[in-house]
């Protein structure tokens, strides 16, 4: 089922050399922590290159509810007028996150420590996911919640009146838990710390710092020790959203597999936090290089050009690399699939709870295509066939997940069969260009029926 509306069945046939430019939407995690901290912040926050897929449009929503004047000024440029660190007003009903973890898990920290009552819910993606780990660091700042068995959405949240300040050590590498603690931090007193063991992306960090608030980050043996002040002035900011690498990670995958193939990616944020599936590439021998390297809005960004790689080979990639490519591992297995020989992915535990349990959901479509997969709890290796040799011709499950979408759409522009999907509607989620896009390259997707 669709998240919105009814199924919309897909099919991606084999096509010719893909070429040319593909200009991807912007960072979808950028994109909902510049809508949040404008409303966190007393004036005009402007922001350019927003991503305009559902799930940030949610948290936009969310974010008038919540008391913001969030104005779409047409093309990606957006003005958010905020009402200030503790600002937010109580909505007057329920906030509705759609597919969005990290919308619903930011929004849920920021609200913790003011004195406002909130009732959050999803689609049945989201309403399955776990919040438990939001919830038990919140807790800490006073904030009380009561939400479905096992943690799960619908969930009320009051927020704490006397919020005090945390020290959190965070016990799954999760950008949007460590997020979560900084938001509700910013309004308790004194200092909040949060600390991970494992680096996950640090766009929260950064855009803090850029809306001036007093954080610093120390690399200690325990982790990254990161302190915040609480109850600063947030100042409004300009805001260039980067395009995004999760979403060039399609693009890019799709050149490198198709037979002759050259394709330029441009303005790519390459923050290291994000960038690991790219590293990935290149040591299974794939043609990508980066070009024209610069800096944009305090975030490393690079033109990637992906040409196909006819003598690519399966890895080992490290498990200490996984959060830097925790989103890229399904089309990674796309990719791995074209490969010479096993490619082996241990450490990912984490991608069983996102918008779908994507070993599951991956391995299933992989074998039903003909490619070999072994899985674990937290691992799972992919058989390649080589080039020319992966049989495709079976349909897919998308599970409400844009990214399953996605990748099964991509295996099927170089597989020896079409590939199809029962519903591609997820992928408006985050890539609602995505069609347009890679028809404009020379692929060939279609909707069915
Ligand atoms: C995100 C963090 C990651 C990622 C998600 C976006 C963020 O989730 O999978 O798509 O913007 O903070 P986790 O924090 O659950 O790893």
């Amino acid at each position: 089922m669709s998240s919105h509306g009814t199924p919309i069945p897909m099919t991606s046939y084999a096509c010719g050399p893909l070429n040319g430019h593909a200009e991807v939407p912007g960072d979808k995690s950028i994109s909902h922590r510049s809508l949040i901290l404008g409303a966190l912040s007393v004036g005009e926050t402007k922001i350019s290159g927003l991503l305009e897929g559902q799930d940030v449009l949610d948290t936009a929503k969310a974010m008038r509810a919540f008391g913001a004047e969030v104005t779409d000024l047409g093309e990606g440029n957006w003005s958010v007028h905020g009402v200030g660190v503790g600002g937010f007003a109580e909505p007057e009903n329920i906030i509705d996150c759609g597919n969005s973890g990290t919308g619903v898990r930011l929004i849920m920290g920021v609200m913790a420590t003011s004195p406002i009552t909130a009732t959050f819910t999803g689609d049945a993606s989201l309403n399955g996911r776990p919040m438990a780990r939001v919830t038990d660091p919140l807790a800490e700042f006073g904030c009380q919640s009561v939400g479905r068995k096992g943690g799960r959405l619908p969930m009320t949240l009051v927020g704490a009146a006397d919020p005090v300040p945390v020290r959190y050590v965070v016990p799954v590498p999760s950008a949007q838990v460590k997020s979560a603690v900084l938001f509700a931090g910013l309004n308790a007193p004194g200092k909040t710390v949060v600390i991970e063991k494992e680096a996950t992306r640090d766009h929260t960090e950064r855009m803090l710092a850029g809306f001036g608030a007093e954080i610093t980050t120390e690399v200690t043996d325990e982790g990254r020790v990161i302190t915040l002040t609480g109850q600063p002035e947030l100042k409004p900011q300009t805001i260039a959203v980067p395009r995004d690498p999760s979403s060039a990670a399609f693009p890019v995958c799709a050149a490198i597999i198709v037979p002759g193939s050259d394709v330029l990616v441009p303005g790519i944020g390459l923050n290291p936090t994000r960038a690991g599936l790219f590293t990935t590439l290149r040591e299974m021998g794939a043609d990508l290089t980066y070009e024209n390297e610069r800096e944009e809005g305090g975030e490393p960004v690079a033109d990637l050009r992906a040409r196909f790689s006819p003598d690519l080979h399966g890895i080992e990639v490290p498990a200490e690399r996984a959060a830097s490519m925790i989103d890229e591992y399904p089309v990674l297995s796309v990719v791995a699939s074209f490969a010479t020989g096993k490619t082996h992915m241990p450490g990912v535990k984490e991608l069983r709870v996102k918008e779908s349990d994507r070993i599951d959901a991956m391995a299933t479509g992989l074998r039903a295509n003909g490619v070999d997969v072994d899985e674990g709890p937290d691992w799972w290796s992919v058989h390649g066939l080589g080039h020319g040799n992966v049989k495709g011709g079976a349909t897919c499950v998308s599970h409400l997940d844009h990214r399953i979408a996605m990748s099964f759409m991509i295996m099927g522009m170089a597989a020896s069969n079409p590939v199809s999907l029962d519903d591609g509607g997820p992928i408006a989620t985050s890539f609602p260009i995505f069609e347009g896009l890679m028809g404009g390259l020379g692929s060939d997707v279609r909707r069915d029926g």
